[in-house]
């Protein structure tokens, strides 16, 4: 028996870059030997994302990118999670297994609440209940399809130890229901650097997107931040954004070439993101073309997110049952 894999995603932007070699690369390869499960987090988005038709144009955009990435749904169960209203019933059932204070030392919960008694105001000013709910929806997302491993991104390590605290509260007082997860974290996977040389992020406004329009990515290309050293001149590969982002995509012989190129002198910046842009723009013009057309097509993407769903269901309706009977409900 494989090993089922789960994680969501949220629609809260394009994704960029650093997304696809960091979260939706190796999501993919993880999907070659366990049971995925990956699904559109748009309840979870709900608590930033205050805008209908941002959140639905987002949500498509999120769904087309994935399966443009190479998602197959025939083998990836790919949902949208406000078509699972099992996942609701258990968020409730699963509050009632939450000690407040679990969620008061939840991480964004506690950065607001610090930034509020920094300025000397309430300390739940502007805080709404869904983002204090955040970590109970995630761990019923999680907790409903019995999953093992939970691919996810450093800063969500806390939401899975949260989801097992839940999880064993829950089976300690009504026996073992749930199955406790664990967080996969990519060790080996790089942080992709933005134009900016920072971690390139939606937050920094300083990303690439993914599929974006050649004219669009040439000129994102070009905003890439460099030193202003003129083309003879020597300079240190290790310092450079532009290399970095470069090496990402270049094969091994001509990082090695371009390597020398700096130490040595005579290359210049703008060639080398001329070349960037040939090297990003032939690894997603296969994908983009598919986006495109998915895009065109929304009811395409429809079907396929209400097959997903139909198939997440299945297995999520008597595990919410196993849940109700568990408790004495039923
Ligand atoms: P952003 O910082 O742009 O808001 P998210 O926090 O939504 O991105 O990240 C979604 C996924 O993409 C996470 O798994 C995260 O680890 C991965 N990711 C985001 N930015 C990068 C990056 N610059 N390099 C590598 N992986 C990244
Ligand atoms: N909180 C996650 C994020 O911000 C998204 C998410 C929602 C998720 N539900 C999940 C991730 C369940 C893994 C499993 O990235």
């Amino acid at each position: 028996m494989k090993k089922i894999a789960l994680t969501g995603i949220k629609p809260t932007g394009a994704p960029h870059i650093g997304n696809y070699l960091g979260a939706i690369q190796p999501a993919l390869e993880l999907a070659k030997t366990h049971d995925a499960l990956y699904f559109i987090a748009d309840y979870h988005a709900l608590t930033t994302v205050k805008d209908r038709s941002l959140l639905k144009e987002q949500i498509y955009s999120l769904a087309a990118t994935w399966l443009a990435s190479g998602l197959d749904p025939e083998k990836v169960t790919f949902y949208r999670q406000s078509d699972i209203p099992e996942v609701f019933e258990l968020t409730w059932i699963l509050s009632c297994m939450t000690s407040k204070g679990l969620l008061n030392r939840a991480h964004a919960y506690k950065a607001a609440v610090d930034a509020n008694t920094e300025a000397g105001v309430d300390p739940d000013s502007g805080v709404d209940c869904g983002l204090f709910y955040y970590p109970i929806l995630m761990a019923a997302d999680i907790l409903l399809f019995s999953c093992h491993v939970v691919p996810v991104g450093q800063d969500q390590k806390q939401h899975l130890e949260i989801t097992r605290d839940i999880a064993q509260a829950f089976n300690q007082t009504f026996g073992k229901v749930l199955t406790l997860p664990e967080p996969l974290i990519q060790e080996n996977v790089k942080t992709i650097p933005g134009i900016d040389g920072r971690k390139m992020s939606k937050s920094y406004k300083n990303e690439i997107p993914l599929f974006t329009t050649p004219k669009n990515l040439k000129k994102r290309i070009n905003q890439i931040v460099t030193d202003s050293k003129e083309v003879n001149e020597p300079k240190d590969p290790d310092k450079c954004n532009l290399f970095s982002i470069y090496s990402h995509f270049a094969p091994a012989d001509a990082i090695v070439e371009t390597r020398n190129r700096y130490l040595s002198g005579g290359l210049g910046y703008g060639e080398l993101k001329s070349e960037l842009f040939d090297l990003v723009d032939a690894f997603v013009a296969e994908g983009r073309s598919r986006y495109d057309e998915l895009m065109a097509d929304r009811k395409q993407i429809d079907q396929i997110l209400k097959e997903g769903a139909e198939k997440a269901r299945s297995i999520a309706k008597p595990l919410l049952q196993k849940v109700r009977e568990s408790i004495g409900v039923q």
